[in-house]
This record gives structure tokens, C-alpha cells and sequence, in this order.
């Protein structure tokens, strides 16, 4: 596979965790994506912003396998080309991805919804011969400590608030084991409090993931303190610092000035 020349990027580095290539998706002659390229670091917090149908949600598509690019690769972790994989296989590298609706099972507790998450990820030899009893419940207790609830494990996820469900869902990718967590405009329709402990969340998983966040809301943005990349009509139209990019005079034309 032949890079192209990163500027600022020396011999050496690290392998990017995500790497999107010319990537081009077409609904019925019309770009979504347009030639798109982007690079997000192991490790790294990504928080990417645009206008309504910039290709935001078109991108997540493409990297979980929900749409297949017209041109392009998506490289994954080194050499896994997702642009030929299906969306189980994608899930199964290590690839969560969280929806603008909450998807969790309202019917069940809060403390079985993740059980479920963490049971997919074991193997079904282990869980039969009840040897990880003991260390999922441990996995769960850990969950609960990073996205809270644990004074509602009892209770049927379908009671949380709408900020809460969210916080659910993200411990369920956690529990998969997800290593790249890609989250689709994650405090939409939060209260501001609930959106400030979503930001603390982010933050606290951005120790240990790769996190690509797609957001509205500036204020939000500005308090995860990332590296920002500006999409517009299927392709990159600036990337920097959240006072780099607001201070852009294209940018402030096509989103934040409207
Ligand atoms: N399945 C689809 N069929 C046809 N057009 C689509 C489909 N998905 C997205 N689009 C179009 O692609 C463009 C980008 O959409 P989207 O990725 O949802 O943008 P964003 O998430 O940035 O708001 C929009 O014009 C949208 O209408
Ligand atoms: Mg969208």
C-alpha cells in the first residue's frame, strides 16, 4: 500500500488507526462522499463538523460497512481494507459505532443490556463452560465505573433519560471491546448538564481509544480540546484547532456564519 506524503508526519510514526483514501460515494450521481481522505491516529480524539449533509453520517457508513465506497480504500489498523469486509466482520476488529438514536434494549435491565455486550464478545466456548462468570462481572462492574449508572443497574433501560440510554450504549460498545468508537452526534437532544457528562465521558475514554466524535454543537466541540476536521460536500474542507478552523474564513462561510 503506497501513503501519500503527510506533511508534518516523520518517519516512524505510528500507523494511523483509520485511514480513509479517496474515498467516493454516489447516490444516484450525487456525492455524498468526494474523494475523501482523512487519517485519525491510534489513540487519537477526532471530532468532525459540517454542514447538514457534508457526508458525516455517509463517512461512518463507509467505515462500519454499512455503504460501500465507489472509489476508495478504508484502511483499518494496518492492512485490513474495510471497503471489502462486511459490517459483523468490521464490528468483530474492534469497530463500535453509535447511532444519533439511542438502540438499546428497553425491556431489559440496565445491567443486562451490558451483560449482553459483553457476553457477544466472549467466546462461546468460555461462556458455555461458565469459566468467565466471575470476570464478566468484574468487565461490568469496570463498565459501570466508566459511564456511570451503577445506582441504575436494576432498573429497565427503557426508564433512563434520553442522556442516559446514550451513556448505556456507549458501555455496550465498551463491553464489545470496541478499540475505535465512532459516535454519531452524541449529545444531540441532551440536557446542557447531561451533554457536560458526556464530554467528561469522551475524555475519559480517549485515554485508552481511538475516538472519532461528529458533532454540532460548538460549545461541546470546543471542551473536548481535539483536533477538528471540517467535512463540506463530501470532502475536508479544513483541519486544525477548534480556533483555527472557527477562525477560517471558508468555514465561517459554508457552516458557522449561517
Ligand atoms: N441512502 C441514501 N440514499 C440517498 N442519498 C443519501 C443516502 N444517505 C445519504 N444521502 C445523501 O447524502 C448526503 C450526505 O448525507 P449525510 O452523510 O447524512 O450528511 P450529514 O451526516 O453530514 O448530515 C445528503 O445529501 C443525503 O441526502
Ligand atoms: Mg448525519
Amino acid at each position: 500500500m503506497v501513503r501519500p506524503e503527510m506533511p508534518g508526519r516523520l518517519p516512524g510514526e505510528p500507523d494511523p488507526h483509520l485511514y480513509l483514501s479517496g474515498v467516493t460515494v454516489s447516490f444516484d450521481g450525487f456525492r455524498a462522499l468526494n474523494s475523501l481522505s482523512l487519517i485519525i491516529e491510534k489513540g487519537e480524539l477526532r471530532t468532525i463538523i459540517g454542514p447538514n449533509g457534508a457526508g458525516k453520517t455517509t463517512m461512518m457508513d463507509v467505515i462500519t460497512g454499512k455503504t460501500r465506497p465507489d472509489q476508495g480504500e478504508v484502511f483499518y489498523d494496518g492492512d485490513h481494507d474495510l471497503s471489502k469486509l462486511d459490517e459483523a466482520t468490521i464490528a468483530n476488529l474492534g469497530i463500535g459505532r453509535k447511532f444519533q438514536r439511542p438502540t438499546v434494549f428497553e425491556n431489559l435491565t440496565v445491567y443486562e443490556n451490558l451483560e449482553l455486550a459483553v457476553k457477544a464478545d466472549r467466546s462461546t466456548f468460555a461462556t458455555l463452560r461458565g469459566l468467565v462468570t466471575g470476570e464478566m462481572r468484574d468487565t461490568i462492574d469496570r463498565l459501570f465505573e466508566t459511564i456511570g449508572l451503577s445506582d441504575r443497574r436494576h432498573e429497565l433501560a427503557g426508564a433512563l433519560s434520553h442522556g442516559q440510554k446514550q451513556w448505556l450504549e456507549i458501555g455496550m460498545l465498551l463491553g464489545q471491546d470496541a478499540q475505535l468508537l465512532l459516535l454519531d452526534e452524541p449529545v444531540a437532544g441532551m440536557t446542557d448538564h447531561e451533554t457536560a457528562a458526556t464530554a467528561e465521558l469522551i475524555l475519559r475514554l480517549a485515554q485508552e481509544r481511538t475516538l472519532v466524535v461528529v458533532e454540532h454543537d460548538m460549545e461541546f466541540v470546543r471542551n473536548l480540546g481535539a483536533k477538528v476536521t471540517v467535512l463540506h460536500e463530501g470532502s475536508v474542507l479544513a483541519e486544525g484547532s477548534i480556533d483555527q478552523v472557527q477562525a477560517n474564513q471558508r468555514v465561517i462561510e459554508v457552516y458557522l456564519g449561517r
